[in-house]
């Protein structure tokens, strides 16, 4: 049995521009892997096709399912039994399908001897799904095009990420849609920079103030309660809170744990749960 550990990500920055014929918009994200993990246990079977089950209930685990899509996309042949144990929430912006699609590609290759290269997984990778790309290179990458293309950057200042889990979710395609409908997204939005290193070495309080997320607009005009939570946790911690993809979970960033901790402690509020996760983890082994 080969044990995986697959982990959310956030978008530190995320610029989003005018909607393409190809119906996806251009975008210009940093993202990095957080220390919040889905685990998948994979073992091979002779007989082939996947059997997934997942502790969740609302996961599909049909034919929808990124993980049976990927094991198709590798090999229609080859059989595996994979237990999905979910920790990373649905509908949060944090990227939980995508990775596990990632993984389950790392995983499948190593479980059946395929022996394919990274370049290889990565062209199979941006097929299932623009995110799912960078869940193979991480932990802290510019994503652009869809958000296929991963250039992978110095890990931020920043240490720790203090998340915020509003008890509702969003639908991501909602939200490029209410994006359009507000006729949002600048082309110069998405434009290359070459400053990505400089602003790794920013201390985590100047960094901050400068990252946006193209996507607020749109989600807080879908979710207005979102908004206001935002500018209550802002109130509450003095320091910006910002929606990680399409949202809803929120977040802000931290230099160590101590001030992590801090931040967790000052929030009161019931209904928000909070949590702090190592920023950018090291790779965690493919079976620990
Ligand atoms: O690629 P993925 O399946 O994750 O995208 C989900 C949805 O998000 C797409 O169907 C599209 O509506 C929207 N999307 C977009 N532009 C992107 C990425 C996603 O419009 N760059």
């Amino acid at each position: 049995m080969m044990r995986i550990l697959s982990p959310a990500k956030i978008n530190l920055h995320l610029r989003v521009g005018p909607l393409a014929v190809d119906g996806f918009h251009p975008l210009l994200t940093w993202m990095c892997t957080i220390g919040l993990y889905d685990t998948m246990e994979m073992t091979a079977t002779d007989e082939p096709g996947i059997r997934l089950k997942c502790d969740r209930p609302d996961v599909p685990i049909d034919e929808s399912n990124l993980i049976i899509r990927a094991a198709r996309a590798l090999s229609p042949n080859l059989g595996a039994d994979v237990s999905l144990q979910k920790q990373i929430p649905l509908g949060g912006g944090l990227g939980g399908g995508s990775s596990n699609a990632a993984f389950a590609l790392l995983g499948f290759n190593k479980l059946w001897n395929l022996n394919l290269l990274k370049a290889q997984l990565t062209k199979i990778a941006s097929q299932l799904g623009s995110d799912v790309p960078f869940f193979l290179h991480g932990p802290s990458s510019i994503c652009t095009g869809r958000g296929q293309h991963v250039m992978p950057i110095p890990r931020p200042a920043a240490k720790y990420a203090v998340l915020f889990f509003p008890e509702f979710s969003i639908s991501t395609p909602a939200v490029y849609k209410r994006f359009d409908e507000m006729k949002l997204g600048l082309a110069e939005a998405t434009h290359p920079r070459d400053d990505w290193t400089i602003l790794t070495e920013l201390p985590t309080s100047d960094l901050l103030n400068i990252l946006i997320n193209d996507l607020e607009t749109p989600a807080i005009s879908l979710h207005p309660k979102l908004g206001q939570l935002r500018y209550r946790l802002e109130q509450a911690i003095s320091r910006r809170v910002i929606m990680s993809g399409s949202g809803s979970t929120l977040f802000t960033l931290s230099d160590n744990k101590d001030d992590a901790e801090r931040l967790v402690a000052k929030i009161s509020e019931p209904s928000i749960r909070t949590a702090l996760f190592e920023l950018a983890p090291a790779a965690p082994a493919l079976y620990p």
